[in-house]
């Protein structure tokens, strides 16, 4: 992805968060100069990927396969008992997809909380061949359950959110409006946890054409 449209994203993806009065921690609208200020103060932000995260899943269509994430907080993978959680806070636009994947450790809550229709789209994994199967299953959306067939579609209005287990792969996209979506969650690792059916790239392969106007998690090795 071009820097110049990452920089867009994030303008946009600002006014988007004001507009639901969601403010992020102030590290959140640093410039790159103000974090080389001072990175010992920020090791742990950074050593547990707090902050701006967008990915195209290496496809190159932002709009069709895409994801624009903020982690506010996050335990680190190495020590998971000293902050066992992470919630994240994303905006899903309008038929944008995140493709099918599951996590191997991380239990997620995913919550609607504004905008459009979440849609998501579920299967069961099987435990040794990693692939979709024809078994059904049982998900909680706000605490109560619900049999689902493989495959089947589970729409989340405003307010709504889903339990998702380990194993579970799922897909999902916006209809009727751009959503707000919150993540509540075990410690999330995405260097390790995410096992997309199709082979995809979690991180964005970036082109550098201007300056960054916020840092991304990707860009703090640079640090
Ligand atoms: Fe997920």
């Amino acid at each position: 992805m071009k820097r110049s449209e990452i920089n867009s994203l994030i303008h946009h993806a600002e006014d988007f968060f004001s507009e639901y009065k969601w403010r992020l921690p102030a590290w959140g609208y640093w410039t790159p100069q103000e974090w080389s200020k001072d990175p010992k103060a920020t090791e742990k932000i950074r050593s547990t990927m707090l902050g701006w995260d967008l990915t195209d899943f290496g496809l190159g269509d932002f709009s069709k396969r895409g994801l624009l994430l903020f982690t506010v907080r996050n335990g680190s993978p190495d020590n998971r008992d000293d902050k066992p959680y992470a919630e994240k806070i994303m905006i899903v636009r309008d038929r944008q997809e995140t493709p099918w994947h599951f996590h191997w450790e991380k239990v997620e809550d995913i919550i609607n909380r504004g905008g459009g229709t979440l849609v998501l789209e579920l299967n069961d994994a099987d435990r040794e061949t990693e692939r979709l199967t024809e078994r059904s299953f049982t998900v909680e959306i706000d605490g109560i359950p619900r049999r689902c067939n493989a495959g089947e579609r589970v729409e989340l209005s405003p307010g709504e959110s889903i339990t998702l287990p380990a194993y579970l792969y799922h897909r999902f996209w916006a209809e009727d409006g751009v959503c707000l979506v919150g993540e509540v969650s075990k410690v999330n690792d995405d260097n390790k946890d995410n096992r997309f059916l199709d082979e995809l790239g979690r991180f964005p392969t970036i082109e550098e054409d201007e300056a960054p106007y916020r840092l991304l998690v990707s860009d703090y090795t640079g640090l």
